[in-house]
Formats: C-alpha cells, structure tokens, sequence
C-alpha cells in the first residue's frame, strides 16, 4: 500500500511534463484525415506527367500487369535484400492440381561496413553468399532464372531493369545511385566467373508480397510493408498511368510513400522528435513518413523521448547512460516485447536491464507509455495512408462500396502486439465505403519474386516463339 501511494504521488507530480512530451503523438480523426486527404494529392501528383518529375511519392511503374494465375511452374531462384536479412532462396513452384511452392532459403548477414561501402563491394558480397547457396544446394551447374527482390525505389523501363533512385534506409552503398541494379549484379556475377544466371525480374518487396497473396485471393491488389521500412504498391489502371504508354488493362504502382512529406507538407504534425531522429539519420531529410511509421526508426524515436524526459529527470534518476546514448538500441522485437499486455512490468525493467538501462518500477510504467504513444501514431498514420490507397480503388473502379484484400508482411506488422489492429480500426474509419480484409503474407519476398519470374519468364518465351 505504502508502495503504491508513493507510486501514485510520483506519477501525478510528473503526470503532467509527460503528459506534456507525449501530447504532440495524439493524432485527432481530424488530423488523420488530413493526412489522408494530403496522401491523395501527393499520390495524383506522382502519376500525373506534369507533376511527376518533382513529386515526393514517385508511383514507380513495375511493369508487373497482372496478379498470378497458378499456371506458373518451375525452378526460380530468388533474392532478397532490403529487409531484415538478406536472403537466397531456392523456390519450386508447381501449377495444376498439385499447384504447390516449395522454398529452400539461406540467410547471410551484411556486414555494416558492406551495408555503407562501395556499390561493387555489395553486389560481390551478394554473389559470392549466391555462391554458397549453390554450392550448399549443388545447384552450381544449372542456370536458373532469378527474381531479385530489391527493396529500394527503383525507376523501371521493364521487368527486368531498374535504376536506384537513391538508397533508403540503412544502406548508403557508393556509385549505386542511378545506375541499373540488373546491370550491377549481372557485372559482378562476370566478375566472379564461377557460375551463370538468368536474371529475369527486379521486384519490390511491396510487389513480392500483393503476388504472393494474390496468388491465393485474386482481390488482393495491394501490397503493404510495416517493417524496417514502410511502403505500398497497388494495381492501377493504365489510363491514370499518365508516363507509361497505353490506356488498357492495370499496372502494379510502387507508390514509394516513405518520401510522403518530404516537401513539408506534413510538418504540422512532425515532432522534435522526429526531427532530431531525421537529422541522426543516413537520409536526413528524406523518408519523413517512413522515420514516422516503420520499424527502423521507431525505437530511435522512443530513445529521443527518453533522453528528453531523463534531461527533464523524469526518468532513469536524471542520468543518461552510455547505453541510451547508443542509436538503435531499441529494435522492433524489443518494442513489441515492451508493449505486450501479458508482459508484467518486472519483466518490461528486466527487458530494459538487458538493454544497459537501470530502470526503477516508475521508469519502467513511464517507457512503457512511450512506446504506446510512438507505435499507436505509427499505426494510425499508416492507417491513414492506406485510407488514401483503398479510396483512390474504390473510385477507380467507380463503386459505392468496394471490397479489397490488402497482402501485407514486415516485422513491425506481424510481431507488435498492437500495430496491427489500430492500423485495421484507423482505415476503417477513414475508409468506411470500404471493405478491406488483411491478409498475410508469408514469404513474400521470395515467393513473390519467383511468382513474378514465372510470369515475366512465360511472356518472354511467347514473345521469343
Ligand atoms: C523502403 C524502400 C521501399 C521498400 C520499403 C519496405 O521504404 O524505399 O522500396 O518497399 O522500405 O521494405
């Protein structure tokens, strides 16, 4: 008892600064709509030929016209980087009635000083871990068609050419930008001289992820990542497509929405929080959206909160430890293990000793809060964002209600005990003309690539015969 009345004196002494710090992640429904109205625009603005060279939201064509129809088969091999791990994949895909795809996936790491060190480093460190991976599988001699998941902006004038627009997240590997990533892999697998590959398709990881759920649910036509990154790709109609020629059928849009407000237009809503995490970041001043909703940085924005509360000595005794000074100490797993409901606070201090932070009962109830305010704005923004997307569908296909299926994957997405439903409950409100059922995906970067490799491989042979 006593405890807790000293508990309870403590927390209304400094309710209220915390209070104070926390207001600005509030995000009324009117705000949110906000966002989703100014999404639109910026969404039009990447389509339109005037517009579109200066647009923030890109809307990169992919040259992907259509979702899979379980005809594809064979043997691809896929590759996977941008996301949590970088990956090889080995897929099987087999159509008819024992329509089934079987993977075979090796993880390697990336060495930081790869991540950030010349652009021909990185695409021979990725050949020689597809060196291994052959070797591993002894699949050396056979010449496989490849599906490369690339999970950066990529200008596309075909499905299997892509230039870097400029680099995202935590790479910032040198002479990449502007240069035809198919080309540079396709150098580096001469370099090597080892082996041979026949790289068919350049993916996003957003597209990865609608085919691979499209292959199961024809109405999903949208792809979403909430993970180190956040992004979402959808089926648009050629005619709205104002820099691809044509006005027939439907064209899968990387829309890029990370780089959403990076013309200012949603600084009204962006905290010194925010500000501080962009300024630390490898693209200052690049992806606000992103550095507002996506697993890299959210951490980096608790951090910037607790280092504000503790200068304030409303947390961890005043002091600022050598650990909360480091950047990204909180990872994704550690903010979704913070806000589990089952997690009883003792747990959430061990969680916090384990990251280097002393922390009392108080400090611990104080993080918790952080977290909650920094992963809800997150949920709700993204929320908002896919608010925008459905929307823009619905009108397209000029319907009073439209039912969709939206793919999804990303760490933050599928382990965060809470991301996931405030995401769902701020589309349905900002969306109510529309039905939108989640589904999710499994293995969409590398099942996705070798679905779209499948398909780009038919397409090809009939143009060839
Ligand atoms: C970043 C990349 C984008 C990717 C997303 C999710 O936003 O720029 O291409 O889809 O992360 O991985």
């Amino acid at each position: 008892d006593h405890f807790i009345h000293l508990l309870d004196q403590f927390l209304t002494l400094h309710r209220k600064q915390i209070d104070a710090a926390l207001a600005p992640f509030l995000l009324s429904l009117e705000t949110l709509r906000e966002v989703k109205n100014k999404m639109r625009t910026e969404l039009e603005y990447g389509l339109r030929r005037e517009t579109q060279a200066s647009a923030t939201v890109k809307m990169l064509p992919t040259y992907v016209c259509g979702t899979p129809d379980g005809t594809e088969k064979g043997k691809f091999l896929a590759l996977d980087l941008g996301g949590t791990n970088f990956r090889v994949l080995l897929v099987k895909i087999r159509s008819g009635r024992r329509r089934s795809v079987q993977m075979y996936n090796k993880i390697f790491a990336i060495p930081l000083e790869i991540m950030q060190g010349t652009g021909e480093e990185l695409f021979d460190h990725i050949v020689q871990c597809i060196a291994d991976f052959l070797e591993y599988m002894g699949i050396k001699g056979a010449r496989l068609p490849l599906g490369f998941t690339f999970s950066f902006p990529c200008r596309q004038a075909s499905i299997d050419k892509g230039t870097l627009v400029g680099w995202t997240k935590g790479f910032k590997a040198t002479d990449c930008e502007g240069e035809d990533v198919v080309d540079m892999l396709r150098e580096a697998i001469r370099r090597r001289n080892e082996f041979d590959l026949d790289i068919v398709a350049v993916v996003n990881d957003t597209v990865g992820t609608m085919m691979t759920c499209g292959y199961e649910d024809p109405n999903c036509e949208i792809g979403l990542i909430a993970g180190t990154g956040s992004n979402v790709c959808y089926m648009e109609d050629m005619k709205n497509i104002e820099i691809v020629e044509g006005n027939e059928g439907k064209m899968c849009i990387n829309t890029e929405w990370g780089a959403f407000g990076d013309n200012g237009c949603i600084d009204n809503i962006r905290t010194k929080y925010d500000k501080e995490v962009d300024e630390g970041s490898l693209n200052p001043g690049k992806q606000r959206y992103e550095k507002m909703t996506s697993g890299m940085y959210l951490g980096e924005i608790v951090r910037q909160i607790l280092i504000d509360l503790t200068k304030q000595g409303l947390l961890f005794r005043g002091q600022i430890s050598e650990s909360l000074r480091k950047r990204g100490i909180f990872e994704t797993k550690f903010l979704s293990q913070i806000e589990s409901d089952r997690l009883a606070l003792l747990q959430v201090r061990r969680i916090l000793q384990q990251l280097g932070l002393d922390s009392t009962c108080e400090d611990s109830i104080i993080v918790k809060e952080v977290c909650g305010a920094v992963s809800k704005r997150a949920a709700q923004l993204c929320g908002a964002g896919l608010a925008a997307i459905v929307e823009k569908k619905r009108e397209n296909r000029g319907v009073e209600r439209l039912q969709i299926t939206v793919g999804v994957d990303g760490t933050l997405y599928k382990l965060h005990p809470h991301f996931s439903r405030v995401l769902q409950e701020t589309v349905k409100e900002l969306a109510p003309q529309c039905d939108v059922t989640f589904m999710l995906s499994e293995d969409g970067s590398g099942k996705g690539a070798a679905l779209i490799t499948a398909v780009a491989k038919r397409l090809h042979n009939i143009d060839k015969y």
